[in-house]
């Protein structure tokens, strides 16, 4: 079965870039659980993907002219947009419009006054100022913005033109790096999720935010997010991406069916693709947790629901502000509405036949690349033993 985004859009990189903007729209998901209200409900944790858990632990190419960086903006380089990526509106635009993500914030903040009520937020990674215009209109005392691209400068335009300069401060660095004007917050609100939940490695700054200026018992929204593995039939997108390079034009080009074979797609996965139950590979408590648990090593259980075909392994995740009066949150899953998360497929080298009730096992590690911390390598030593197949392999992948 075919899939209908066929582009890989990257989140930073590349996205902050115009044309880059890609949200799947609504009506293209056959299959949709978080009814997310389009007004103003929050999506509550009950309408959260609930996957039956088997216990276990854009392109875009900027051109450039003989080496000469082209002028994309008034004054921005190409350059400058690889470096800089959160710089351009686009990203941000493509951010707001996921009405999941932004709605969810936005319900959190306005239906739980009694969380924001006197208390002094911060932001981390504030894009448009957008999360701290919510707690500012929901009644925090002060919200600092912490923004370290060149958006900080049109978030402070933002807040002044919404008459908010007194309650919202914009600060521009990094997080890491700036002169922070308090020694304590009650609140850090940010939205630091990345593809495969972890690519971009945004959350070591929420944790680092954290010990330093947190108060004992203040709250992180989010504070909780779990990590989910599935399976999917995908043999017309496999055959389109991967065996592709087999043969290309009569030439052997499979030296980059191996490259291809690397990288994990991010790609919105149909829900009747799906194969087998999903397991919980990772929960991560953002109040309690240390950066070194973002790496870790989860084995995994899939079990066939159906006679079928596995050609890839799909990683998605959930994401819970339990703090909340009723707990809040939405999903990522290919059975929820979509995000511009969508889903993370992984190609496996063989095709698993599975029969209805057989399973797949496996361990899967994770851990940020050494040379890039941005970037995630994910490891995968699956096995299977089933009526009509069986294989045992070892597949490296690299989010980048
Ligand atoms: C995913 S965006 C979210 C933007 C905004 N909070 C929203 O919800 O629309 C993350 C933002 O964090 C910023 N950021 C990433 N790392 C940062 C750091 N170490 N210090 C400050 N800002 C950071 C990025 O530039 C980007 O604008």
């Amino acid at each position: 079965m075919g899939r209908r985004n066929k582009v890989k859009t990257m989140k930073a990189a590349g996205a902050g870039v115009p044309g880059a903007v890609d949200i799947p729209a609504a009506a293209a998901v056959a299959q949709v659980k978080n009814e997310v209200d389009e007004e103003n409900d929050a999506v509550m944790m009950a309408a959260v993907e609930s996957p039956m858990i088997v216990p276990s632990s854009d392109d875009v190419t900027l051109d450039t002219t003989d080496g000469e960086e082209e002028l994309v903006g008034s004054d921005q380089t190409s350059a400058d947009y690889y470096f800089d990526s959160y710089a351009h509106f686009g990203i941000h635009e493509e951010m707001l419009k996921d009405t999941v993500r932004t709605k969810t914030y936005q319900n959190v903040i306005y239906q739980n006054s009694f969380l924001f009520k006197d208390k002094i937020v911060l932001d981390v990674g504030a894009g448009t100022g957008i999360l701290s215009l919510f707690c500012a209109k929901g009644g925090a005392k002060h919200v600092y913005a912490v923004e370290c691209s060149a958006m900080a400068d049109t978030a402070k335009e933002i807040v002044k033109a919404n008459g908010f300069s007194d309650v919202i401060t914009v600060l521009k660095g990094k997080i890491e790096e700036i002169d922070f004007p308090t020694t304590h917050v009650d609140i850090i609100i940010s939205e630091w999720m990345g593809y495969f939940l972890l690519f971009e490695n945004m959350l070591n700054t929420v944790l680092y935010a954290r010990d330093k200026w947190l108060v004992p018992g203040g709250v992180v929204l989010p504070d909780k997010t779990s990590l989910y593995l599935t399976a999917i039939e995908d043999a017309e997108y496999k055959q389109e991406k991967i065996t592709f390079w087999n043969q290309v034009y009569g030439f052997d080009m499979s030296c980059i069916r191996k490259q291809a074979m690397l990288e994990p797609l991010v790609d919105t996965v149909d829900a009747n693709q799906i194969v087998t139950h999903s397991t919980l590979l990772k929960t991560m408590d953002i109040e309690k947790m240390t950066a070194g648990d973002a790496s870790f090593s989860a084995p995994f259980k899939l079990v066939a629901s159906r006679n079928d075909f596995i050609h890839a392994l799909v990683a998605y995740f959930d994401v819970t502000f339990s703090k909340c009066h009723k707990a809040t949150g939405f999903s990522t899953g290919p059975r929820s509405r979509p995000t511009h998360w969508k889903q993370t497929v992984m190609y496996l080298e063989d095709v698993i036949t599975i029969c209805e009730g057989e399973a797949l096992t496996g361990i899967m590690s994770v851990s940020q690349n050494k040379k890039n911390p941005r970037d995630l390598d994910v490891t995968v030593q699956y096995s299977f033993n089933g009526k009509r197949s069986s294989a045992s392999r070892t597949q490296h992948y690299r989010m980048r």
